[in-house]
């Protein structure tokens, strides 16, 4: 697409090229001549796509919110599940797992060695001591939001509580390290380097991912790697950062049987926190946590 300098710009904005991405689109072409990876245009939302993913992250947020209410020792994963879709339909939405590549639940809930996409089910109670990943993704108006949270179940040992808290620091370095005009691989330097300062290891297999037109888009966004590497980050690129984070290895293994849970391979612990975020003209703005 070779836009003329008073046409419209490609954004939707209603600005002429020139008044609006003119200057944005050679920087990339001048990144993408020094052998940069940029991002395809079409990862890059308009305002009006971005109104509706924040919509979407709204109900997303008010779906968890709801479980931190209701989540207690005694309930099978299976009442979550049953909480999450009945809330989420109630608001005119969608639970984006739902159907989804045959997986027939409303969210993903993954506990201690679990490391994510682990099942609801009506004979997992949730225990004492427990860790449990809540993982939720909303569909609303065709707009996709994606985040999880982690929660204790009554009294977890030490080792686990500081897994959680640590692994929450993790999302938080990643998005601190996102930055317009800086790299993919800065959100990966920044979670590992916390992870391993703390004796973890970051799942290298699974990661976060563009979204928001559809549930999983580009990139793909690992959580190791090296700053200054990967995909060049621009303002319009929404995506989700979701560290993975095993208190052993990071080697994993998936089920057999159910062919999604995935497990730590040494059986240790694992935690994750997930939000959805936006790529700002200045920095970031989280729209789903
Ligand atoms: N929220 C998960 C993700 O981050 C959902 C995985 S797809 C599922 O992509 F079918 F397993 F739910
Ligand atoms: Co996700």
């Amino acid at each position: 697409m070779n836009l003329n300098r008073n046409d419209l710009c490609w954004c939707g904005s209603g600005l002429k090229y020139k008044k609006c991405h003119i200057e944005f689109d050679k920087k990339l072409e001048i990144l993408e001549a020094q052998g940069f990876e940029i991002p395809p245009r079409e990862i890059i939302k308009t305002k009006e796509q971005i109104e509706g993913i924040r919509k979407s992250a709204e109900i997303n947020n008010a779906v968890l919110d709801l479980v931190a209410k209701n989540i207690k020792e005694g309930m099978s994963t299976e009442e979550i599940d049953k909480l999450v879709h009945d809330y989420t339909i109630s608001q005119g939405a969608v639970p984006a797992t739902l159907n989804f590549e045959g997986y027939t639940k409303s969210l993903c809930t993954s506990i201690n060695d679990e490391v994510c996409h682990g099942i609801p089910s009506e004979h997992r109670i949730l225990k004492n001591g427990d860790i449990v990943n809540i993982d939720v993704s909303t569909i609303l108006n065709g707009y996709y939001s994606d985040a999880s949270r982690m929660f204790i179940i009554g009294e977890a040992s030490e080792e686990a509580k500081k897994l959680v808290e640590v692994s929450k620091e993790c999302l938080y370095k990643g998005i601190e390290a996102v930055k317009p005009w800086g790299f993919l691989g800065d959100i990966g330097a920044a979670v590992q380097e916390h992870a391993e300062k703390h004796g973890y290891s970051v799942v290298r297999d699974f990661g976060g991912h563009g979204i928001g037109l559809e549930f999983h888009e580009e990139p793909f966004v690992a959580h190791n790697g090296n700053s200054g590497e990967g995909m060049v980050l621009v303002p319009g690129m929404v995506f989700t950062i979701e560290p993975m984070i095993n208190a052993g290895s990071y080697e994993i293994v998936i089920d057999s049987e159910d062919d999604w849970t995935v497990f730590t391979e040494d059986g240790s612990l694992s935690s994750q926190w997930e939000h959805t975020i936006l790529v700002t003209e200045d920095g970031v703005e989280i729209l789903s946590k």
